[in-house]
């Protein structure tokens, strides 16, 4: 059994409900250490087990990571395929993340992964989706503007089977269409390894999100380094374009 999680965040701090991760820095994590940037990525990919279950543990509902972009096939393939690699062998421990009542859900455009991680895929988000304790989100071959057309194309779908009009296209509709559908907009994206930008993740959903940076590698991010997030993310005044009521 895996040991309890102690979590250090004071009484009445607001978690927030998503959480974005980018996982960033596993290649200089790696070549600080005179290691092949695959060693970082096999770092970095233990780290993402880590960290989730202590999300889990101070409540976080969904938290959902960067593992491969739609832009990350430019990689050399040796690369490429290392990372394949460790999403398949962790996938087929993601099934430990069931026994713990976590859901697991993929997003991006599956169609130019191998076929067996297609199975396995489906089959983790076919045995998971009745837990509820948190769910777990992975992006892969996921691209923010890839996702925006793959909603168009299903609602011009839609359009041309008559089954809706010009006015039935609302910011709803588009976001049900989404690859993330019924999951909430993301509340906090936290970014490792000093780089501030957004990286095509989640581009619709973070609309509203608050951006956390910081200078440690993906590998080295502890839980105390979400708990320091989640306490930035506390000091911010979320307005969503209105003014101060307090
Ligand atoms: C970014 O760091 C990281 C990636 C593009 C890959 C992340 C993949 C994993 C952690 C492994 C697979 C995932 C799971 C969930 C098992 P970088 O290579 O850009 O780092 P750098 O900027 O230091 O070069």
């Amino acid at each position: 059994m895996a040991k309890a999680i102690v979590t250090h965040l004071p009484e009445g701090v607001s978690v927030p409900a998503h959480i974005g991760i980018i996982m960033d820095g596993n290649g200089r994590w790696a070549k600080k250490r005179g290691m092949p940037r695959k060693v970082g990525h096999r770092e970095g990919a233990k780290n993402f087990r880590a960290i989730t279950r202590y999300a889990k543990a101070l409540g976080v509902k969904y938290i959902t990571y960067y593992a491969f972009s739609t832009e990350n096939w430019k990689r050399p393939k040796d690369e490429v395929d290392a990372i394949m690699d460790l999403f398949e062998k962790y996938l087929d421990e993601v099934r430990d993340f069931i026994e713990e009542n976590i859901r697991v859900r993929f997003i991006g455009d599956r169609s130019m992964l191998s076929e067996t991680l297609q199975r396995k895929m489906k089959g983790v988000e076919e045995d998971s989706k009745d837990f509820d304790s948190m769910t777990l989100v992975l992006a892969i071959n996921y691209g923010g503007r890839d996702d925006i057309c793959h909603s168009v194309r299903q609602i011009v779908a839609m359009a041309c089977r008559g089954e809706i009009t010009e006015s039935d296209v609302t910011e709803e509709l588009i976001e049900k269409n989404l690859y993330t559908e019924e999951i909430p907009p993301a509340d906090l994206i936290i970014r490792p390894s000093g780089e501030q930008r957004l990286s095509n993740f989640l581009i619709w959903q973070s609309a509203y999100a608050e951006f956390y940076y910081t200078n440690i590698l993906w590998p080295d991010f502890r839980g105390k380094d979400l708990e320091d997030a989640i306490m930035a993310f506390n000091n911010r005044n979320r307005r969503y374009g209105g003014i101060d009521t307090k």
